[in-house]
């Protein structure tokens, strides 16, 4: 049995600080739904993105009082209250593990290298940098931590802060959620994709469309309670094994016509069960659909093997070989862009090498 129970130590540190710089990420098998304690319904697997990133310093002086939790955010230099109550509710829930939690002054500094307002969730580059800021601390107070540990524990702590947080801590494909083909899957943390990924994934490209930059009107949290008593739920789980399972051989083999069926499937079923829940929901705008017929329409013109993915919100994330950097460039520039609010869009691509950096 796993135990990410701190270790105890007999170092003492009154001051330091530590920064870390970590990845979104873009599922492919998207997790939708959660039991309690952030663990999930069904497995998801996902690319770590490149140049979407959270830089985070974390700031830590002792303190007297140990009543409380006591800390400062800041963004982009400024003060940021509003985030306040989710770090609240993350160290609440870490505090089992990380002990030393009320023993500080924290001062969390974090910029993010995409716009806050783009509409691109920050949740997981944000969670998963703050946890290993976290981890660098537990490394200093402890003795003996080895990178395995630091890196699952980091993941197990940054799930705890949100979900899809867990697979932004290793690796450029990653899996969170036991899957019984996938040796050494857990519910508890992401690990890294055992199984071959053939050439024709490396350096996947994301162009990320941004076609509605405002704040989600539902957020994921509510759209995962939504799940409770969701009709279509339980098949919606046992479809996310069977996808997992098939994109394992599609990894292997390099099927880009089978990669695009599974990705574009998943997508529509994540917003179909927003679009059935009580109440029922939409985060899809006109634009969002505008962009997925005309990617339809480019791929049988022109036999490309770009396709589509979407997160909780309206933007697209298109997904399209190295090789065809080029040419989908073009077609986005001529074709999509004008379905983007201010033109705006971000190019990213899979991250094939170290994401996560301690500065
Ligand atoms: O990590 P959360 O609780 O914000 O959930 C994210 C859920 C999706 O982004 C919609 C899907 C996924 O697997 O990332």
């Amino acid at each position: 049995m796993l135990d990410f129970k701190f270790k105890s130590s007999t170092k003492k540190i009154n001051e330091g600080n530590v920064t870390w710089s970590s990845p979104s990420n873009i599922a492919l098998v998207k997790y939708w739904g959660k039991k309690e304690h952030q663990i999930p319904e069904n497995p998801s697997i996902s690319f770590t993105l490149n140049n979407c990133k959270t830089t985070t310093t974390l700031s830590y002086s002792k303190k007297e009082n140990t009543n409380n939790f006591s800390f400062d955010v800041f963004l982009d230099g400024d003060k940021k209250e509003d985030f306040k109550p989710k770090i609240e509710t993350f160290f609440k829930r870490i505090e089992a593990y990380l002990p030393f939690l009320r023993d500080y002054h924290f001062k969390i500094e974090t910029s993010n290298t995409f716009p806050h307002s783009s509409g691109i969730a920050s949740s997981a580059s944000g969670m998963s940098a703050l946890a290993l800021c976290l981890m660098s601390i537990e490394k200093a107070l402890s003795e003996d931590i080895s990178e395995a540990y630091f890196n699952q524990k980091a993941s197990f702590l940054a799930r705890l802060g949100s979900g899809s947080a867990c697979r932004s801590i290793e690796g450029d494909l990653v899996v969170w959620g036991t899957h019984k083909e996938i040796n050494g899957s857990s519910d508890l943390f992401g690990i890294k994709y055992p199984h071959d990924v053939h050439e024709n994934f490396k350096n996947y490209q994301d162009t990320i469309l941004l076609v509605d930059k405002g704040e989600k009107q539902v957020s994921s949290t509510v759209g995962h309670d939504l799940m409770y008593n969701h009709p279509f739920a339980e098949r919606r789980f046992e479809q996310a094994h069977e996808n997992m399972s098939k994109l394992i051989s599609i990894f292997k083999t390099g099927d880009l016509n089978a990669f695009i069926k599974i990705v574009e499937s998943e997508a529509l079923t994540l917003h179909a069960m927003m679009m059935t829940s009580m109440p029922y929901f939409i985060l899809m705008k006109p634009n969002t659909l505008e962009i997925i017929n005309k990617i339809w329409a480019y791929r049988n013109e022109t036999n490309s093997k770009i396709c589509f993915t979407l997160d909780a919100g309206a933007n697209v994330h298109v997904l399209y070989p190295e090789n065809e950097k080029e040419n989908v460039m073009e077609f986005i520039k001529d074709e999509l862009i004008v379905y983007c609010q201010n033109e705006h869009y971000i190019s990213d691509q899979i991250g094939f090498g170290a994401n996560q950096i301690q500065l």
